[in-house]
């Protein structure tokens, strides 16, 4: 029986010569490389900026907090996703506000955000959920329309875009995550992308606690004690992160093309099975891949994880709870069953398969084989 993992990162020898070179030499957090990594991560998505940060989530709340998004405020946002995206929110001070989902691609419904929109609307946060983009063109029309802001969760979708615009094109700015089981890692990491110079020059500012000049800074022009002129936190990506991440950026799009390909076969091999659905990647999209989710009867979810584990494929939830069903939220907003009902039915039916470039073929055969044994 083989053995497959759920997930395995693309780390190279390079990579890990790149980070030993940070650990010999003098400075280990936030300085040059991290500078060479946003100007590339920058160039790569075709955006004016990127800084570099801990996390999507302190991204998230980084740019929320530098629109100006704080207490008494509303931000629109989906509840098919990660925790992560409703916890940026609330730690602003400001709500979340759900709207429920396409059931074809599980990507936030466009067409509900206006019903949503009251007075206290600040910021839209959309999710670009498994990697296929949302449709930003209709978002930014109605963003403009209302006066708010656009952050975009890119958590899933570095690679993507859709009609021509990439993540961080149309937004006021994107933010992406490098954690572990991420298309590029540094274990965990994040950034944000914008095209305002002001903006990108404040969010460097709060990713280190408001003060004026980082320590590299301040190592390079020698000692000064800098002042805090703003409010910050501490989000700082370090150079050890941006170290495993240089080289990452040059394969990303081979990384890409081995995901697609994996996703092509599942898709052909579970076509045409009334048992089984997936999300649709809809025309003019370019569908990052970052998960493979396939929806099966609810009654069934269990007993095939259980199945499918016994046989040696692990295989995980993206997301059983949608986050208005999440005790937290239930308590603190009075969210309750029914509320977003196709977020709701599509969580019900989630299993996530193994996706990622090293999953051999004769691995991808065999979850196949396994999966439709089960089913038919
Ligand atoms: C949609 C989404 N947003 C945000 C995050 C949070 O990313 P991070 O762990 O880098 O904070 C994740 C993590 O998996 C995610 O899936």
């Amino acid at each position: 029986m083989p053995h497959i993992e759920f997930y395995r990162h693309n780390i190279s020898e390079s990579d890990i010569n790149s980070a030993i070179k940070v650990l010999r030499g003098v400075f280990l957090s936030t300085g040059k490389i991290v500078d060479d990594f946003e100007k590339k991560l920058a160039r790569y998505l075709g955006c004016q900026y990127a800084v570099g940060t801990t996390s999507c989530t302190g991204a998230m709340h980084l740019a929320l907090m530098a629109f100006g998004v704080g207490s008494g405020d509303e931000v629109i946002t989906t509840p098919l996703t990660f925790v992560a995206t409703s916890n940026a929110i609330f730690h602003t001070g400001a709500k979340p506000v759900f709207v429920d989902i396409e059931p074809a691609t599980g990507n936030m419904d466009a067409d509900l955000i206006e019903k949503a929109i009251t007075k206290r609307t600040k910021a839209i946060l959309p999710v670009h959920l498994y990697g296929q983009m949302v449709d930003m063109k209709k978002i930014r029309k109605i963003a403009d329309k209302y006066k708010l802001k656009v952050i975009e969760d890119a958590a899933h979708c570095v690679e993507g875009n859709r009609d021509g615009v990439r993540p961080g094109q149309l937004g006021d700015a994107a933010c992406f995550s490098f954690y572990a089981t991420k298309n590029i890692t540094c274990c965990e990491g994040g950034a944000i992308a914008l095209n305002d110079e002001q903006t990108a020059k404040t969010l460097k500012k709060m990713r280190l606690q408001g003060l004026e000049q980082s320590a590299y800074e301040r190592y390079e022009k020698k000692f000064s004690s800098p002042d805090m002129t703003i409010d910050g936190w501490k989000y700082n990506m370090n150079n050890l992160q941006a170290s495993l991440l240089v080289g990452q950026l040059d394969r990303i799009e081979k990384f890409w093309q081995r995901r697609q390909e994996i996703c092509r076969r599942y898709e052909k091999a579970f076509k045409n099975i009334p048992a089984l659905n997936f999300p649709k990647t809809l025309p003019g999209v370019k569908n990052a891949r970052w998960s493979f989710t396939i929806w099966v009867n609810p009654s069934q979810k269990n007993e095939i994880q259980e199945k499918l584990k016994k046989k040696g494929i692990p295989t995980t939830n993206q997301w059983s709870l949608p986050v208005h069903l999440m005790t937290f939220y239930r308590k603190k907003y009075s969210y309750k069953p029914g509320d977003f009902p196709n977020a709701e039915a599509i969580s019900k039916r989630t299993i996530t398969l193994p996706l990622y470039p090293k999953l051999k073929n004769q691995e991808i055969d065999f979850i196949i084989k396994n999966v439709l044994e089960i089913l038919l």
